[in-house]
């Protein structure tokens, strides 16, 4: 069976996005369970738990799942470099009652190690973001049962995964929460929406693709299916069911927010994301491009974001969410799946009552081929 097969069978092609610290297994396997496929987000995860975790919800569910990694490099910043960066981030710090913390020995778990216990641990799927594997790690993790999807956000960046031999494609459109997983030019030349996206992925890579961003409801898993994604991808629609781990200071900003209120920023982590904009965003954006790159500025602030929700300060911590997050649900995440292919089913009766004609209809009106525009 290829992915495009599996993915085809789904009795709901909807795909949970993998969403490290907000979406926890429970999340997963409600998804799983109501006939999407759920991913694990993994990036948290030190090699040596990996197949543990993995094996432990193989164990509770019979249905194919996903596992997420992100492609951290290895840092060995100039000490200057951080030094610099914690001295921006001091009156931070200061207003939090903290002093600036002492550079850890490793910035971020070893990703080949990560992915070496993700190879042994063979679960289904295998996602990837913020770069391209090799052709001989994709085929490891074919050769262990895995299907390989790899994380594009430009044509290009599908092809290059194409060429590493993946058996599909999670094409990121510009309106998504959280990282951006862009790997080969600068983010600000690879922001495309994810009509575009899709659309182009799908003419030019023979892969199925599995659609993500701005997908809140049942209308957007109807329009990425008509543009020939396999399957719809969403993250920030599952940001307010029971199982999300977003906490309530965040739950609360995004209540709040204004009509637009999403922006990219790499002021947090050293890495391009999508975040409802608060004070620090605003406040950081004239240095946001002198910051050290993920995943050293991520672990430079992070007792600073966790200060910050502690006490309750939006201002001061990611809020991460995609561009259509004022329109996510609370609910059970199985509810919600099932709400949102029933309203796809909807949607599509809608469209194709209206394209086979009727009243209004496409195919009840009169068109005169040599009338001009
Ligand atoms: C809070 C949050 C955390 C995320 N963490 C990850 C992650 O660990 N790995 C990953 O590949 N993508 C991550 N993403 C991106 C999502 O997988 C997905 O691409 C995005 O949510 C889709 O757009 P949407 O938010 O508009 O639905 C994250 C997104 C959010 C909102």
């Amino acid at each position: 069976m290829s992915l495009k097969d599996m993915l085809d069978s789904l009795p709901i092609p909807i795909v949970q996005a993998p969403m490290a610290g907000s979406s926890p297994p429970a999340m997963t396997r409600a998804v799983c369970e109501a006939g999407g496929l759920g991913f694990l987000a993994l990036a948290p995860t030190p090699p040596d738990e990996i197949e543990a975790v993995v094996a432990a919800f193989q164990e509770q569910t019979s249905a194919p799942f996903g596992v997420n990694l992100q492609m951290a490099p290895d840092a060995d910043p100039d000490p200057a470099e951080v030094a610099a960066a914690l001295e921006r981030l001091r009156p931070w710090y200061e207003a939090v009652g903290l002093e600036p913390p002492t550079p850890p020995n490793r910035y971020s778990f070893d990703f080949k190690a990560q992915l070496a216990a993700l190879t042994r641990a063979a679960p289904p799927v295998a996602s990837f973001t913020f770069g391209v594997l090799t052709r001989g790690e994709v085929e490891a993790l074919k050769d262990a049962g895995t299907y390989v999807v790899g994380t594009a956000t430009t044509v290009a960046e599908a092809r290059a995964w194409a060429e590493a031999g993946a058996d599909g494609i999670f094409a990121q459109g510009l309106e998504a929460g959280g990282h951006r997983g862009t790997f080969l030019k600068p983010v600000q030349e690879s922001l495309v929406g994810t009509l575009a996206l899709v659309a182009t992925v799908r003419a030019a890579v023979d892969l199925p693709v599995i659609a993500a961003g701005g997908i809140m409801d049942g209308r957007g898993v109807a329009a990425v299916l008509a543009l020939g994604a396999s399957a719809a991808g969403m993250g920030s629609a599952f940001l307010l069911s029971e199982e999300s781990l977003m906490g309530p200071v965040w739950r609360k900003a995004v209540a709040e927010a204004s009509d637009d209120p999403t922006a990219l920023t790499r002021a947090f982590t050293g890495r391009h994301a999508r975040g409802v904009e608060n004070r620090f965003m605003r406040e950081m954006k004239a240095v946001e491009d002198e910051v050290p790159a993920y995943p050293v500025q991520y672990r430079l602030s992070q007792p600073l974001r966790a200060a910050a929700e502690k006490a309750g300060d939006p201002g001061a911590m990611p809020l991460w969410a995609g561009q259509g997050i004022r329109l996510a649900r609370t609910g059970s995440a199985g509810d919600l799946v099932r709400q949102w292919w029933n309203e796809a089913r909807e949607a599509a009766a809608e469209l194709s009552a209206r394209t086979r004609g009727g009243p209004g209809g496409a195919a009840g009106i009169e068109t005169d081929p040599e009338a001009g525009c």
